[in-house]
Parts: C-alpha cells; structure tokens; sequence
C-alpha cells in the first residue's frame, strides 16, 4: 500500500511538470484528486485496512494528497505567470512607432479674404447682411435707378430666372442696399458680402459667378468726407498702415457723386511692379454718396438722411493679395493650389 501511495505520487508529480497549460492542468487535478481518482479510492477502502495499518496509511494518504495539491499551486501559479506574460508581450504597443497624422483642412482663399474683410468692417461698427441670390430686377435694378435702357440690363450681363424678365440671378449685392433700408430704420452700418452672377465667358479675369461685397451707411449728416475716412481706415486695415488711398470720379446710376477708390500698392509701396502694373496704384472698390431718389424709393426721407454706399470684387482682392494670376484657380477646387494659402 505504501508503494502503491509513493507511486500514485511520483507519477502524479511527474505529469503535473509536464502539463503546458491552466486546461490540461486543471483535467489533471479532476483525474488525480477527484472522486474517481486513484487517491480517493484508496482513502475509502481505508475500512478493510486492519486497526494498526490505518493511522499509517490513512497519514500517508494525506501527506502525498497534501504534497500534490501544493505542486498543484505550484504548477497553477507558474502557468498563469506564463500566461500573463505571452499576453503582455502580444499586446505590446511599441510608443516609438511614427503616429497617424490626420491632414486638417484650412479655409479656401476666398473665404480667408471675406473673412478678414468682414472682421475689418466688424472692427469699425458694421453688420453683417445677408439677402437672396436669386433676385427681382425690381432690387437688382430699378431701385437702384438703373433704368430700363441701361446697358447693365442688357439680356448678355444678366442671367435672366424666367421669360418675363422680372426674376434674375444678382449681378451685384447692391440690391442689398435697398433690401436693409426698407427694413431697418437709421442709423445703419452694414456690409453684405455674397456671391453674383453675370453672364460671362470664363478666362483669367472672368466668371459667370463671383463675390461682392457691398457696404452702406445711413445717418443724418453723412457726407463725403466720412465715406474718405471710413474706405482709407478699411484700406489700411487690409493692405497695412502705411496704405495711402485717392479717388477718382466716376458714375454708377445709384450714388452720386460717385468715385472710385485706388489703394497704393501693397506689394511696392507705390514704386510700381508687377501687382500693380507699374502704376503704384491697385483699384479697390466703387463708391459714392447714396443717390436721393434710392433713398426715397427706399422710404429713407432725402431731406432729413444722407450716406454713401461701396461695392467690391473679392476675387480681385484675392488675386492681388495672393498674388494669384488666373481667376479660375479660385474656383476649381485644386487641393494642390489650395493647399499653399
Ligand atoms: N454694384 C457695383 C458693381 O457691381 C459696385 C458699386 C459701386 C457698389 C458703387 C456700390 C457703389 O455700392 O456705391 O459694379
């Protein structure tokens, strides 16, 4: 018996130091210390063992049980270390691999310029307005005194809604000047940037849609010279404090008098170069003070309020500034060419 006992555990030990794994060693633990198990059966049968054998046997029993269920622990504790440690290695995160850098996107050069336009007006007082592209020629014309027989209403500049000629697409943000003082009562400060639409070819300088910017200030007592200083102060906001400003007369139907306004060169200082073609002098915008009868068609009382208006093309403010030499990069969406602004 105990030969028996000695060699249930020498084989015993002798397994459990070759079991590679938590499963088979946890099988081996049924089948050694179980209840069908050799050691079991033994302890039981301890009843037909005579009086003087029993304690010795029975002690025996217990010792190689202890002894096997202590390298059992051992076994177990070593396996799971085994275990832990493949699983740490597996799922190793190596810190020095390079990260995934995911590209950001950047605002279009366009709306970097409406943008830098928009803070330098919001700077000095200004709103924002907001109207509609498509247009009533009653707005994009009529109250703007252009009338009937003016070469702007030409069939060939505007892109015409429906056959009646009375819905359009806008071919300036000049009706917005209409659209604000019917709605908003004096004093009024706004700006409305937005896109256009006329009907030209495309080329280097030309697109059947492009941005204005229209700017509006109404109050008693406006005159000229607050129209010079509000456009030299924007002027410098956008080309530097050193910009110089000069305007030149001119004519649009719904300001009078009515001037254009030059900016000395930013790239030069006035020198001449290639951003202003050897003049020292970039245009900027049309302006003048708001004509009486816009006003009044406007329900703005002449007599009591005056103001002046300007309007500008972003993407020739764009192009100088960028030095950007074809319009149509500005509207083909080249993440190449967009990616330099
Ligand atoms: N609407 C004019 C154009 O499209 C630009 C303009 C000129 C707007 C003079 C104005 C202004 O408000 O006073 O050419």
């Amino acid at each position: 018996m105990k030969e028996k006992l000695s060699q249930i555990k020498e084989m015993a030990i002798k397994r459990l130091a070759d079991a590679n794994n938590l499963k088979t060693l946890d099988d081996l633990r049924v089948e050694i210390l179980g209840k069908k198990g050799e050691l079991t059966q033994i302890l039981k049968g301890m009843g037909s063992l005579s009086k003087e054998e029993r304690p010795i046997i029975g002690q025996l029993a217990n010792e190689v049980r202890t002894e096997i269920e202590t390298k059992l622990e051992e076994a177990k504790a070593h396996l799971t270390a085994k275990a832990q440690e493949a699983k740490l290695k597996a799922e190793t995160i190596d810190v020095t691999m390079p990260g995934k850098v995911t590209e950001l996107g950047h605002k279009h050069p366009m709306t970097q310029v409406i943008d830098e336009i928009k803070n330098i007006f919001i700077g000095m007082g200004y709103e924002i307005a907001e109207g509609p592209e498509v247009e009533t020629a009653y707005y994009n014309f009529e109250a703007l005194n252009i009338p009937k027989d003016h070469p702007a209403r030409d069939e060939q500049d505007t892109f015409y809604i429906n056959g009646k000629g009375d819905l359009l697409l806008r071919t300036q943000t000049s009706p917005m000047q209409v659209r604000v003082m019917e709605n908003k009562k004096p004093p009024i400060r706004i700006i409305a940037p937005g896109r256009v639409y006329r009907a030209d070819e495309v080329d280097a300088t030309h697109s059947p849609i492009f941005h204005q910017l229209e700017g509006l200030v109404i109050d008693k007592g406006i005159t000229m010279g607050d129209l010079k200083g509000a456009l030299a102060e924007f002027a410098k906001g956008l080309f530097g404090e050193d910009t110089k400003v000069r305007f030149r007369p001119h004519h649009f139907p719904f300001t009078e008098p009515s001037a254009e306004m030059d900016a000395s060169c930013f790239a030069c200082g006035g020198k001449g170069c290639r951003v202003c073609k050897d003049s020292g002098w970039i245009e900027v915008l049309g302006c003048g003070m708001v004509h009486p009868k816009v006003l009044e068609m406007s329900g703005i009382d002449p007599k009591v309020y005056s103001g002046f208006a300007f309007g500008m093309g972003l993407e020739r403010v764009a192009m100088q500034k960028y030095a950007i030499s074809d319009l149509r990069l500005l509207f083909e969406n080249d993440a190449k060419f967009l990616k330099q602004f």
